[in-house]
């Protein structure tokens, strides 16, 4: 099993990517290999409707899209992870799912049907809704693409840049998730 964790925060070292780093370790606990990208370390047009990947092209727009696809597609599964910004999930990671539009086919079938993804959520407030709009938009993302589910850690009161290191449950959680990538 070959994991990609993809970081939605810009922030290298802060609460996603601990976060996902901890689920990718369970990966490689359990016999898997990892990679791992900062959407922010590339240089990322929005999507443009265009819709020549319906019509069977590769996405048009060249960009960094051309190095992060074939890292994705090569994945089995897929950590996504992202702070949530105003209620939502972050720029960075909105960009990467609309880029995965390019994934389709005219029949909405995505190249990456199938595969197997985990979800990290990282929270400044202590307020569990305040996670819910960012899970609901990743597991859509999840469900419409037909990928399979693994699992979920959602990280609440997570202000300073390392609070999830400071809470053991938390990583704990995070790590069995990874473990769940067979
Ligand atoms: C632009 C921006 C918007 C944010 N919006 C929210 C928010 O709506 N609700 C919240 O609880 N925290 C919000 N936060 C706080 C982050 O979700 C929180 O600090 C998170 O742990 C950051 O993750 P990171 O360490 O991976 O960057 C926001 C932070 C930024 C920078």
């Amino acid at each position: 099993m070959h994991v990609l964790g993809i970081v939605g925060s810009p922030r290298v070292n802060g609460n996603t990517d601990i976060l996902v780093d901890e689920i990718l370790a369970g990966v490689r606990s359990s016999g898997g290999t990892i990679d791992k990208i900062y959407i922010s370390d590339f240089d990322l047009k929005p999507c443009d409707s265009c819709m020549a990947c319906l019509a069977g092209k590769e996405c048009v727009l060249e960009d960094g899209w051309r190095e992060i696809a074939p890292r994705v597609l090569k994945a089995d599964g897929l950590v996504m992870g992202t702070p949530v910004y105003w209620n939502a999930v972050s720029a960075q990671m909105k960009i990467f799912m609309d880029r995965c539009f390019s994934f389709l086919d005219e029949n909405y079938d995505s190249e990456i049907k199938g595969k197997s993804a985990a979800i990290v959520v990282a929270c400044g407030s202590p307020e569990p809704a305040m996670t819910k709009i960012s899970r609901l938009i990743l597991e859509d993302f999840i469900k419409f693409n037909k990928m399979n589910i693994v699992g979920g850690v959602t990280g609440l009161n997570l202000q300073q840049k390392d609070d999830a290191l400071k809470n053991q449950a938390l990583m704990a959680e995070a790590f069995q998730i990874g473990r769940k990538f067979i």
